[in-house]
């Protein structure tokens, strides 16, 4: 069988080396792929928006199954187009990707189906949205809905803050002209649940949680995630048990209701609040980097797996019961300015880990940084704590000067 992977970071390069395991995979195609990926696959570079020249591309090869790893190809409508041709395809539709892809979308799926999740009003007038933060007040959360290069999110602890917030986005327009949801503000521990969901059936997997600041306690910038781990301590088998059933199921049963059934991995961005499991965010693929994570775990093979789902069969899933963590190696300056085509070496060195690549490119026989994040370094072992220091031993043989990453990976379980 010959399969196509959409995407070029560390989560495809994950997907891909999941791919390879198994038996029935002969060829794999990654658009655009990395340095790392081209190792397994071969890469053709075709953007991942670019979903006329994907569609031909893989109908003139044949490819027996699409794999989608980005919202922005999801979003795009890849789904719909390649079903269109007749091309298999392991994806969320575009109305589905909603989900993620849409806020206010979200929270009124969740409204309507009673889906825990925080309360909420959205506003596209300035004034209005003044008039409710009076009646609310801080702390409070203020989502702008729609691209904003990861500053959409503004967890509000002042009035102020909450003001200016506002201002930015209604007044000034300075992300766009979308609207913004008004959140109330929850506490707790965050989890990601990734699901594969193929209409009402819902099939999980392990539980991962991210790390999303720049810096070590927390510090720091947002960033796309700097490290994941998995399994989670603190959540207790009863919690699990809601979370797939309260919501997970509850949300893939809602979207087949809203006539978009979801096909794909659906991901609950989840927080463990006083008063129970409540949605922070879905999102409509898996999640980056929980998936270097996760799908080392999987025992079984995942090219059945997206077929079974794909088809309406239910899939084997056998999971290892070892601990998994893994770091993001990410360029200095990283997410602000940083730069790029630094040379990295020592990787052959590593034993007894999985490097995913995330931000790379090769030069000759020379490996160079190419992105914010660089690599992802995962280990297994049978507690996290020891997955935690063999990690490190190992990270520390790559040379590179440009490189940092944060050494709390797991602190909240450890
Ligand atoms: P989002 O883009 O919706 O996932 O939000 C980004 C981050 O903001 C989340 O990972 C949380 O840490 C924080 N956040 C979002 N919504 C809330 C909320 N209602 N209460 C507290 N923190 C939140
Ligand atoms: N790790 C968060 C995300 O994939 O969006």
């Amino acid at each position: 069988m010959k399969v196509l992977v959409i995407g070029g970071g560390g989560r495809e390069h994950a997907i891909c080396a999941a791919l390879k395991k198994s038996k029935k995979v002969d060829k794999i195609y990654c658009a655009s792929g990395n340095a790392g990926i081209a190792s397994i696959a071969e890469c053709v570079s075709i953007g991942d928006t670019d979903i006329e020249a994907l569609a031909a591309f893989a109908k003139s090869r044949t490819i027996d199954l699409t794999v989608v790893g980005p919202e922005a190809s999801l979003a795009a409508g890849i789904v719909d187009r390649f079903e269109d041709e007749g091309l298999k395809i392991f994806g969320a539709s575009r109305r589905a990707t909603q989900i993620e892809s849409s806020k206010e979308f979200a929270k009124n799926l969740m409204r309507k189906y009673d889906i825990p999740t925080a309360k909420y009003a959205i506003f596209a007038d300035y004034n209005e949205a003044i008039a409710y933060l009076e009646r609310h007040q801080a702390p409070i959360v203020i989502k702008y809905d729609g691209l904003a290069a990861g500053k959409g999110v503004v967890v509000a602890m002042t009035d102020n803050e909450a003001r200016n917030a506002l201002k930015d986005m209604l007044l000034d327009h300075k992300y766009g002209d979308a609207k913004v949801i008004m959140e109330e503000f929850m506490q707790g521990p965050e989890f990601s649940f990734m699901c594969f969901v193929g209409g009402e059936n819902v099939y999980p997997m392990a539980l991962a949680q991210d790390h999303k600041r720049a810096f070590d306690n927390d510090q720091g910038p947002n960033t796309g995630g700097m490290g994941a781990y998995s399994p989670l301590p603190f959540i207790t088998y009863e919690d699990r048990a809601f979370a797939l059933e309260g919501i997970m199921k509850k949300t893939a049963k809602a979207l087949v209701a809203e006539g978009c059934p979801f096909y794909g991995v659906l991901y609950g961005g989840l927080m463990k609040t006083a008063g129970g499991i409540k949605v922070i965010e879905f999102n409509a693929r898996f999640g980056d980097p929980e998936t270097e994570v996760v799908l080392p775990l999987l025992k079984s093979d995942i090219f059945e797996v997206f077929n079974d789902v794909i088809d309406g069969r239910t899939p084997v899933l056998e999971w290892d019961t070892r601990a998994a963590i893994g770091f993001v190696l990410a360029s200095k300056g990283y997410p602000e300015s940083y730069d790029k085509g630094i040379e990295i070496k020592g990787l052959d060195s590593l034993q007894g880990v999985e490097v995913y690549h995330m931000g790379t490119k090769s030069d000759g026989n020379r490996l160079l940084t190419n992105g914010g994040r660089v690599l992802f370094v995962t280990a297994l072992a049978d507690t996290l704590s020891d997955a935690r220091k063999h990690a490190i031993t190992q990270i520390s043989k790559i040379e590179c000067k440009n490189l940092f990453y944060r050494r709390d990976i797991g602190y909240q379980a450890v």
